[in-house]
């Protein structure tokens, strides 16, 4: 099963997974777990303490109604699309006991650049992640379609400045993921020399 509790830290990490959407199921994590998370989320750098991110949880009957709404837009973006396809758009959210949409609330400042603060939202989904596999949960982020849509992001109540960095589902793992292929990853460690100015 997966994740490996038996396993450190440094070696779950080494060897994460990303478990799909489709492939979680309950238990997800208590009222408790879910505050840990979100503790282990906010806890990641954020030049100028902006605090550029922010989380949207969805759990319970809230995933139902998220759905309804992305299918009812699904279904405008494409009148033509089958019924088995709007289906499938009310079922997204029910993937996985929870859901947390992090949202990237940037803003125009003097000395953060926009780029250093979209990559403190990143951390934070990164943060999910890997808390969610120390607890024993697995979890997948995703953006889909609906993390681009502007009628959804009124749906979620963003406000201007804001955008979905991704939404992170999070539940027990139905199958252990196989390993894909990586980058390889010597190619892409160098040590820096100083060069020879002519
Ligand atoms: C910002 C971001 C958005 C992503 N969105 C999607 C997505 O919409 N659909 C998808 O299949 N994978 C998406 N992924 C990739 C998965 O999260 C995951 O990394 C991938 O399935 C590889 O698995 P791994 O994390 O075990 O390497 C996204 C990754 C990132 C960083």
């Amino acid at each position: 099963m997966y994740p490996t509790p038996q396993l450190s830290a440094l070696e779950q990490i080494s060897q994460r997974r990303s478990v799909k959407a489709m492939d979680l199921q309950g238990p997800g994590p208590s009222a408790e777990q879910l505050q840990t998370l979100l503790d282990a989320a906010a806890r990641v750098p954020d030049h100028g303490k902006l605090g550029p991110w922010r989380f949207l949880c969805f759990q319970d009957q809230a995933r139902q109604h998220f759905g309804d709404q992305l299918a009812q837009r699904f279904a405008t973006l494409k009148p033509e699309a089958p019924d088995a396809a709007v289906a499938a758009e009310r079922a997204r959210f029910m993937r996985a006991p929870l859901v947390i949409a992090v949202i990237s609330c940037v803003q125009e400042h003097p000395k953060i650049p926009q780029w250093e603060q979209f990559m403190s939202a990143g951390a934070a989904c990164q943060n999910l992640l890997v808390a969610a596999n120390l607890m024993g949960f697995a979890a997948q982020w995703l953006t889909e379609w609906y993390a681009y849509d502007s009628v959804i992001d009124q749906v979620l109540g963003l406000k201007a400045g804001e955008r979905v960095a991704g939404f992170v589902y999070i539940g027990s793992a139905t199958a252990k993921p196989d390993e894909r292929q990586r980058p390889d990853l010597q190619e892409r460690i160098d040590h820096w020399v100083e060069p020879v100015l002519k």
